[in-house]
């Protein structure tokens, strides 16, 4: 057996599957994200790893499955996330996650210092505020104590792993995410390390995501119920984990995912780069790969945002029900015609990424009117954040990356109405995978493949991943979405100085 654990914003997910890629049984505990500020975004990384200690014990117990069996393990994880240890292996103050926005000045500090075409060429990427390393010039400029103290800078499924094996390791996937890594050569950039003045030392040792990195610790043994025998790989950061897990490991091949962000995400043999830094270029989970992905910062949590506000009692009519309430809220929106009765969303709750790398702006409904009802809003909602999927399609597409058919994955892509909402919208067929645990699977397909249970991860990824039939663009609808994206597009532009 191989175990899966995927490290999201909303909770942690746990899968046991067995070689073939079938799962036997899964877990989720849910936890808090803190908003101290407008704009900021914090979690407790002793929430992650309790997540992760009771979903690992609760699918061992359920499936019955002797601990010996589990051969090997990875770890999915939400990227970019900032945990600073002490000298006593302690956590020094809550992680700054990947959604928070209040580092616009120490990207400009990062800039300046490296220069803009040294940060492409090392890292790929322009300093944002997403990104590791701003949030960590944060706190050194904002709690220079904390940052005194600090003896190891750990992304949030590392250090998960740290307390399950005892090592500091990261992988190339989720290590690109943090800016210090040269992203061509896959290892951690001296250059720029010293232009900045950070100690190399505090961070982890690189591995390719399908390489091992330890094992179980005797400690975590105890607590988990796994056996010290089980094998920890690199694992990789949620997105080039659900790559793996949805089979795009070759060129050509691309998904697309709606959970708390959302993401179109293309692989590539070769490095490319958008020189106006709109997607980012990160190194990917099969070795001597990259990928391409744009970022729409408030996907699902668009979604998430609505349902927490404004449909409360459908949340309780769902949970007496057994169901999921994103079941009910689909079907409200369903109800809405295409452009929700000419109401637009702008999904920009945290910001945006692509294609605007602005932390300033946020949500627009526009074109309220006394005739909308909730449906239109949850319509508007679900199709605001599709046009903003299309607006990453739309750079990849420009950097000649652009797929031929699409999967879908995370939350969002389990609903069929916002699945052929993709299809319409990006007039591209729109496929899902038979088994939907994305980046939990693609982990312990890495997983498979480091206990040399596959010799490579296409090979895995062949044997494991069985994809269903697309759902094709309707022919009369794309049009008619075509229409109202072009005054999506306008809606940044024309409100861009208003935000200031
Ligand atoms: C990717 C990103 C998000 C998080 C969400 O750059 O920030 O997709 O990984 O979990």
């Amino acid at each position: 057996y191989l175990l899966g654990i995927d490290l999201g914003t909303s909770g942690t997910k746990t899968v046991l599957f067995d070689q073939n890629g079938k799962g036997i049984c899964s877990a989720t505990v849910e936890y808090p994200m803190y908003q101290p500020q407008n704009g900021w975004a914090e979690q407790d990384p002793k929430d992650w790893y309790n997540a992760a200690v009771s979903t690992i014990r609760t699918v061992l117990e359920k499936s019955g499955v002797d601990k010996e069996d589990v051969v090997s393990m990875g770890i999915s994880g939400q990227m970019h996330g900032l945990v600073m240890l002490d000298e006593k292996d302690e956590v020094i103050r809550p992680s700054i996650i990947w959604c928070d926005q209040r580092t616009a000045k120490e990207c400009e500090e990062i800039t300046a210092k490296v220069g803009y075409d040294n940060l492409i060429r090392i890292t790929a990427n322009p300093a944002l505020p997403g990104f590791t390393l701003s949030k960590l010039i944060w706190v050194r400029n904002h709690e220079p104590e904390n940052y005194a103290k600090c003896k190891h800078v750990l992304l949030p499924k590392d250090y998960v792993r740290f307390m399950l094996t005892g090592d500091f390791a990261t992988e190339v996937s989720d290590a690109s995410g943090m800016q210090m890594l040269d992203v061509p050569n896959r290892c951690w950039s001296d250059e720029l390390l010293g232009i900045l003045d950070i100690d190399k030392s505090m961070l982890a040792k690189v591995y390719e995501s399908c390489e091992v990195t330890g094992h179980i610790s005797a400690k975590a043994a105890e607590l988990t119920g796994l056996s010290e025998k089980t094998l920890v790989v690199g694992g990789a950061g949620d997105n080039a984990a659900a790559a793996v897990g949805t089979g795009v490991v070759e060129d050509g091949k691309a998904f697309t995912t709606i959970g708390t962000s959302g993401v179109v995400f293309a692989h590539t043999d070769k490095l490319a780069i958008d020189p106006k830094g709109r997607v980012h270029t990160f190194c990917c989970a099969v070795p001597g790969a990259w990928h391409v992905m744009g970022v729409t910062q408030a996907a699902g949590l668009s979604l998430k945002w609505f349902r927490d506000n404004f449909c409360g009692a459908e949340k309780i009519t769902a949970e007496a029900m057994g169901v999921d309430t994103y079941e009910l809220t689909n079907q409200e929106a369903a109800q809405s015609p295409i452009g929700a009765n000419k109401l637009i969303y702008a999904p920009y709750l945290m910001g945006e990424r692509t294609p605007h790398l602005d932390s300033d702006c946020r949500g627009i409904f526009f074109g309220l009117s006394a005739m909308h009802q909730r449906r239109d809003l949850l319509r508007a909602v679900m199709e605001g954040v599709t046009y903003s999927l299309n607006d990453c399609l739309g750079v990849l597409a420009g950097m000649g990356v652009a797929p031929e058919t699409m999967l879908a994955c995370g939350g969002g892509g389990k609903s069929p109405l916002w699945r052929q909402m993709l299809a319409d919208v990006m007039n591209c067929p729109v496929a899902t995978t038979i088994n939907t645990e994305g980046p939990a699977l693609g982990v312990a397909i890495l997983a498979g493949v480091g206990a040399g249970l596959y010799g490579s991860v296409q090979e895995a990824c062949r044997a494991m991943i069985k994809v269903n039939p697309a759902q094709n663009p309707i022919a009369e609808n794309v049009p008619k979405y075509a229409k109202v994206y072009e005054v999506f597009k306008k809606l940044y532009t024309a409100n861009k100085e208003l935000y200031k």
